[in-house]
Formats: C-alpha cells, structure tokens, sequence
C-alpha cells in the first residue's frame, strides 16, 4: 500500500534499462546521466546579492532543520545507486558545503566507492572559500580529489559588496594556497560577473589568475531562482569578456576535454594558461547537459531551472530496497525533458512561477 502511494508522490519508477559496462541511462532527448551534484546544506556564510540577498535571507530566514536533512549514510546509499547508472563525477555544493558539519566524514565515505567497472568517481567540490584553509587537509585526507573556489572580485570592496560579507579577498586566495598544498587541484576559480557590479573586476582577476596554475571561469548572471531580481541588462556575456581580455592578453580557443563541458576554453597566447566561459545565458549548453542534482532534505531534480523535485527521503525512510530505488532514480533520468537555458527566452518560457533557489541546490 505504502510503495503504491509513494510511487505516486515521486511519479518516477521505472524499470532500469539494461546496462553494458560503463554505459548511462539515457533521457528523453539521449543525454546521459553523468554528473551527479550534491546540496548538503542549504545554509550559507556569505550573502552574495545574486543569489542569497539579506532581505530575503534575513535572521529570520527558516533554514531545513537537521532532521530534515539526509544523512551522510543515505547520501552514500544513493551515490552508491547512482554510479550503477552511469554517474561518473560527484560535485558536493550547497549553500555553503563547508557549512555541513565533518563534511570529510562523508567524502571519506564517498572516496570509497567504485563504479561497476572498478573506477573511482571525480570526486569535488564548490566551495567559497571561507572555511576551506582549515578543512583542506582533512578533506584531501578523507579522499576529495579538487576544489572549485568561487571568487568575484580581486578588489576588497567590490568583493565585500558582491558577496555581502567582511571577509578579505586574502583569506580567500590563503584558502586557495592551502587547497592547492593540500594536493585538491587541478583548482579552478568561479568568477560570476555582473555588469555594474563586478565587471570592472574581470580585467584584474584575469591578471591575478594568469600563470598561476588556476583555471579561472567567468560564469554568465543566470536569472536562477526569484531572490536575485535578475535582469538581462546586467549580463556580460562570454563573448564580451573574452573581447575585454584577448584585447590585453592574446587568447586562442583551446577544444573541450569531453562532451558536456560546461565551460569553453580559451588559452593565453603567451602559455599564460587558461581560462574558461560558462555562457549559460548567451550560448546555453543543454544538448549536452549531463547533470543530476540532489537536494539537501533528498530531492532529485533534473535541471538547474526545475520547479519541482523527485522525493527519494521519504521513500528510502520507508524502507526500501536498493532495486526500487534504482528503479525511481533510472526512472527520474528517463523521463527528463528539460532544456531551460535554450528555452529561455522563447515565447511562455521565461518566467517560470516556482523555479528552486541556487543557494538551495547548488551551482
Ligand atoms: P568541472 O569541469 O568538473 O570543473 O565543473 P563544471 O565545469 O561543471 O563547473 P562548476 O560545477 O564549477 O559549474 C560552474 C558554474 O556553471 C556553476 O556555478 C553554475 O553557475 C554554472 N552551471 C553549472 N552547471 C550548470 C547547468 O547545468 N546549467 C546551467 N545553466 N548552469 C550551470
Ligand atoms: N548566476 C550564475 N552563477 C551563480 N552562482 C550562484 N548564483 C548564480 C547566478 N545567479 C554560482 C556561484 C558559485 C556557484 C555555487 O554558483 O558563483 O560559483
Ligand atoms: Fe553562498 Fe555561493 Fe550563494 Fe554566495 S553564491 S551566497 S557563497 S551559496
Ligand atoms: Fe542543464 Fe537545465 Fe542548465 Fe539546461 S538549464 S544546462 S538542462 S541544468
């Protein structure tokens, strides 16, 4: 009776496809289902305007209570699952996932899983940075393989302004330096950019970044959530920025390393490096979209633009087998039909009523 009315609740089972080794349940449109990314807290310490503004994310904010987050064993469980199905990388996000108490306990217990042919999964991180000097060994220790450190602006005030906190840019690159000795790396720096608001910072964090090893990606302003008041005006795209830097430091287009990047490449002339463009807005990549978002309190969701979720908590706390859950996650992949990015824009596509937070399921 009970399974009855949670297959309802989730609308997902199906029976899992018939898998050759290393092969992926495959969606609606073929893409398959690669990437797994995992919110573990909704919590955050920073309060950057275009994703966690303070009027909306006040002290009086009601943030998911501790029971109503998954355990670390249940999100094992379900990695363990997942990688049955073709997931081959795991990014842990939030909020803030340092904000999760012992995260390491659970990438220790992440590490030690294998994919059906023996692999082990990437294994990383987005990170602001904030708690990461003093958590980088353990988390190295505990089996976590890189970082992503996300930083917007080399500039104390612009920094502070973006993110809405006292922290100093130097804390910031201190935790880099600590990941980095630490062995997480390759690591890479996310630099969202907003006309107005940081842009004048793209120039001087391409600069800081140049020769350092660090691979920094400037991400497009995506209207994610409703807290953001976002505007189309306040984009830079990817094209523009690579115009404002190759005008100063040559660059050449460098190929992707795999089907589904998000970010495209472009290198310094000079041996520089490279850097990356993630043009959600002005060139979204959905065709190639391979990412499976998990929420903090365990709910799957198909898209960065979803409006709605597949509940496995309730499901797993009822006590079912692996094979159901198998069934339900495999059943979300193959029913999945979204493409927002390309839609947005197109007649009655944009401004969906419930879109979920970022803070709340993670870049
Ligand atoms: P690696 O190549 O493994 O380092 O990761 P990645 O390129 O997937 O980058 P990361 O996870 O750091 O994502 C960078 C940013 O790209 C995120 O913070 C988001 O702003 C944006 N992004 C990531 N995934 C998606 C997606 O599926 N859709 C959209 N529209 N944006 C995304
Ligand atoms: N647009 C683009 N990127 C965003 N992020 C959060 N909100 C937005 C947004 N509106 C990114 C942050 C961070 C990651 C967790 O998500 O830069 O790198
Ligand atoms: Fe926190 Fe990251 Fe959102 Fe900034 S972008 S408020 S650091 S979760
Ligand atoms: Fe994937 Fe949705 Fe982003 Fe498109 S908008 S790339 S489908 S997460």
């Amino acid at each position: 009776m009970s399974r009855v009315i949670f297959h309802e609740q989730s609308g997902a089972m199906r029976p899992v496809p018939k898998l050759a080794p290393g092969e992926a349940v495959q969606d609606t449109y073929g893409r398959p289902m690669r990437d797994l990314r995992i919110s573990v807290t909704d919590r955050c310490n920073f309060r950057c305007r275009y994703c966690m503004p303070r009027e909306v994310y006040g002290p009086d904010h009601v943030f998911l209570p501790r029971s109503a987050l998954l355990t670390f064993e249940e999100i094992t469980r379900i990695v363990r699952i997942a990688l049955t199905l073709g997931i081959r990388k795991i990014r842990l996000t939030g909020g803030e996932p340092l904000m999760r108490k012992e995260l390491e306990v659970l990438v220790g217990m992440l590490s030690g899983l294998r994919t059906p042919d023996g692999m082990a999964p990437d294994l990383t991180m987005t990170t602001n940075g904030a708690l990461l000097a003093r958590k980088a060994k353990a988390l190295a220790a505990a089996g976590l393989q890189r970082v992503t450190v996300s930083l917007d602006a080399m500039d104390d005030a612009v920094f502070q302004r973006m993110s809405d906190s006292g922290v100093p840019v130097a804390d910031i690159l201190g935790a880099m330096d600590a990941a980095t000795e630490a062995g997480l790396t390759p690591l890479k720096v996310n630099m969202v950019v907003r006309r107005r608001m940081n842009d004048d910072q793209i120039l001087p964090m391409a600069r800081h970044f140049r020769h350092s090893g660090r691979v920094l990606r400037f991400i497009e302003y995506m209207d994610v959530g409703h807290s953001n008041g976002w505007r189309m005006d306040e984009v830079v795209t990817g094209a523009e920025i690579v115009q404002r830097i190759n005008a100063e430091f040559p660059l050449v287009p460098v190929q992707a390393h795999y089907r589904g990047e998000v970010a495209s490449r472009w290198a310094y002339a000079d041996g520089g490096g490279e850097i990356g463009l993630i043009t959600s807005v002005s060139q979204p990549f959905c065709g190639d979209c391979t990412r499976l978002r998990l929420s903090p309190e365990g709910k799957l969701f198909t898209c960065l633009f979803a409006d709605h979720g597949h509940d496995l908590r309730e499901l797993m706390r009822t006590g079912i087998g692996d094979d159901i859950l198998a069934a339900h996650l495999s059943g979300v992949w193959l029913g999945r039909t979204d493409r927002y990015s390309e839609q947005r824009g197109q007649a009655g596509a944009s401004g969906r009523d419930n879109k979920i937070e970022m803070s709340y399921i993670g870049g």
